[in-house]
Parts: C-alpha cells; structure tokens; sequence
C-alpha cells in the first residue's frame, strides 16, 4: 500500500465560491488543492455578462491566499435577455471561458434562467462561432415531471437536439447523475463531456432518503438510484477522457440545509481531493485520479495542463463537523467521516 502520492495540480471544473464575505472560507479552501476553478455564475444577481465577471474575478483574487497562483475561470449566466453581442464580448474578455445554462426554478438562484432552452439557439449559434463551451444544468423544470426524470427529459426534449445542430459546439454535462446522461456522452465525440461530483460517484439516493432524511447529502440533480451510481462509476473508472472532476461545492449554512425546505447543494471543498482519491483507490483505479483531476478538463477546455504538484499522504483524519465560512457556519460534505488521505501543506 502506497503511502503517499504525488499528482500534477488539479483543477475543478465546477465549483460555487458565492460571494462577499463567503469568499474568505471558500477561496482559500478550493485555493489549497486546485489551480484553476470554473465559477459558476448563479449569484444573486447572476452573473450575465463579461463585466459582471469582470468584477467578481476580482473579488475571488482578492480572498486568495497570499502568494497564491489560483486562477478563477469566470462564467456567464444565460437568460432569457442574453444576446449574441453579450457572448461575442464575454469570449473576448479573455477572462470568460464558458457560458452556462440554467434553466428557469431549476436550482439555486436559477430564477433568472432559461425559460425555454429551445428558444435560444442564436445563443447557441454565437457560443460555437466563438469557441465558447456551454455547460449544462441538464433538467427539465415541469412540475410534473418526476424530478428522477427530469435529467433523461431535458436529454431527450433539448439536448439531442442542440448537439445534431451545433456540431462543433463544446458542450458539458454538469454534475452527471444518471446512466442517461452517461450514455449520451459516450455516444459523442470529445467535444461532449460531463463533469462528475463526488456524491454522485460515493453516494446514491438511500444515502439521502434511508434511515432517515440526510440533508447535507441534498443536491441538484438529486442522487438517483445504485444503477445510475454504477454507471457514473464505470464511466470514470474507464479512464474516458470525457469525463472529469467537477466538485459542484456549493456551500449553504447549516440552517439553511437543516431546514424544512433544505437548499440544495454539498459544500465539498475542504475535503474534496482526499475524498476523489478514496473512491479511485477503493475500486484500485488510483493510477487514474491524476487524468481524471488534473489532464482530461484542461484538455477539453484548451487551457494548458497545470505543471506544478499536490501530494496527498496516507493520514487519517476525519472531516470536521462545521466550518466558518465568512461568519456562517456551514456542515461540509461528509462531516465526520474519516478519510484515508491528506493533502500535504
Ligand atoms: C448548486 C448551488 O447551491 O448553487 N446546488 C446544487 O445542489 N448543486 C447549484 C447547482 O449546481 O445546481
Ligand atoms: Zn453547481
């Protein structure tokens, strides 16, 4: 058994920082494992043009820790009022390196989303004509539909088709959560892919519905059964350079996921490295962390490959109950829990 193991930089291809005085636990937490991160956009107000990312990549800097070479990848927020021009001028600003879109009441702070993910194709148009990837929350909202649908609808009634009729658009299917979902990226070529969170591979929905309600284990898309679990699994256990590490980290203080109507999302930051790790070496797929993590997202992103290294060294240490995160106190994911692996100062 190996005890430590050292591994280029890796990235996170999605992750929530929030904002104001959050910035100064979340920065510094994502900062410490990661070079690079894909902000997303879902604050209140989104962020919906180049300025607005503008402004708030400086934020994040200035909450980076000292001497840090983190480098926040800012994305903009689609809306119903987004034009061609707004993306032509996000892709110029050479700061802005993808467009992502909510759809309408989809998830937090997704009220000023898509309404209609078919009545934006000149929105679609521009982001392939400027080389701009968009990143998909990949559900459909209807009341009605079963929300273990939602993710297999959105595939069949807007995806298939926007990907037959932007052929060289890069597309990414956020925090995958169904065998659905896998299986339409394997079935095209590189220019789709998915990112794939930490709950999804470790956890299915027993994990947040059996022995009682386990709010800290509440995201969206919501955890689906052990079936869809095994085929996120395999998918990134076949080393497929489409899929690769996305945390979603999406930090809400503890009240307000304690709650009686619980905010979606998993504040996975503080251990999120260790905890990818474990789950490589409990299926012996260790030599496959380091593409997962670190190559196959900065591949699809056109972004150089990080150089330097993080070592992870075998040392028990268990998940802390609550953190801080400017003034709030947040459950981190997996609070409590004794993982196997250390990130090296
Ligand atoms: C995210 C959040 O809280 O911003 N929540 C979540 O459950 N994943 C939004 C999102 O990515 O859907
Ligand atoms: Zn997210």
């Amino acid at each position: 058994m190996r005890d430590s193991l050292t591994l280029i930089r890796p990235d996170d291809w999605h992750l929530h920082f929030r904002d104001g005085a959050q910035l100064q636990g979340t920065v510094p937490a994502t900062a410490r494992a990661f070079r690079r991160a894909i902000v997303m956009p879902n604050l209140n107000p989104p962020v919906t043009n180049a300025e607005r990312a503008r402004s708030y990549r400086e934020r994040i800097l200035a909450a980076a820790p000292a001497g840090s070479d983190f480098e926040p990848l800012m994305v903009i927020y689609l809306t119903d009022a987004t034009t061609p021009a707004d993306i032509a001028e996000a892709a110029a600003s050479g700061f802005v390196y993808a467009a992502k879109l909510y759809p309408a009441g989809a998830t937090t702070n997704s009220d000023s989303g898509v309404r209609d993910p078919s009545a934006i194709y000149p929105l679609y148009e521009a982001l392939e004509k400027h080389d701009l990837p968009l990143l998909l929350h990949g559900e459909v909202t209807e009341s009605e539909i079963d929300i273990f649908d939602r993710e297999k609808v959105f595939i069949d009634r807007y995806l298939a088709d926007i990907r037959a009729k932007f052929p060289a658009l890069r597309i990414v299917f956020e925090h995958v959560t169904t065998a659905d979902g896998v299986q339409f990226v394997q079935a095209h070529d590189k220019l789709t892919a998915a990112t794939v969170t930490p709950q999804h591979l470790m956890m299915n929905r027993n994990d947040l519905l059996a022995g009682g309600i386990r709010p800290h284990n509440y995201c969206l898309p919501v955890l689906k059964r052990r079936e869809h679990q095994l085929a996120i699994q395999q998918a990134v256990l076949s080393g497929d350079s489409r899929f690769f590490l996305g945390t979603d980290s999406a930090p809400h203080a503890q009240d307000k996921k304690e709650a009686a109507c619980g905010c979606a999302g998993c504040y996975s930051a503080p251990a999120a490295l260790p905890l990818y790790a474990m789950f490589f070496e409990q299926h012996g797929a260790l030599d496959k962390l380091e593409a997962f993590a670190s190559f196959y997202g900065a591949d699809f992103y056109r972004l150089p490959r990080n150089t330097d290294k993080v070592t992870l060294v075998r040392e028990n240490w268990v998940i802390p109950t609550h953190v801080d995160v400017g003034g709030l106190t947040m459950v981190p994911w997996q609070a409590g829990v004794e993982v196997s692996w250390r990130l090296k100062d």
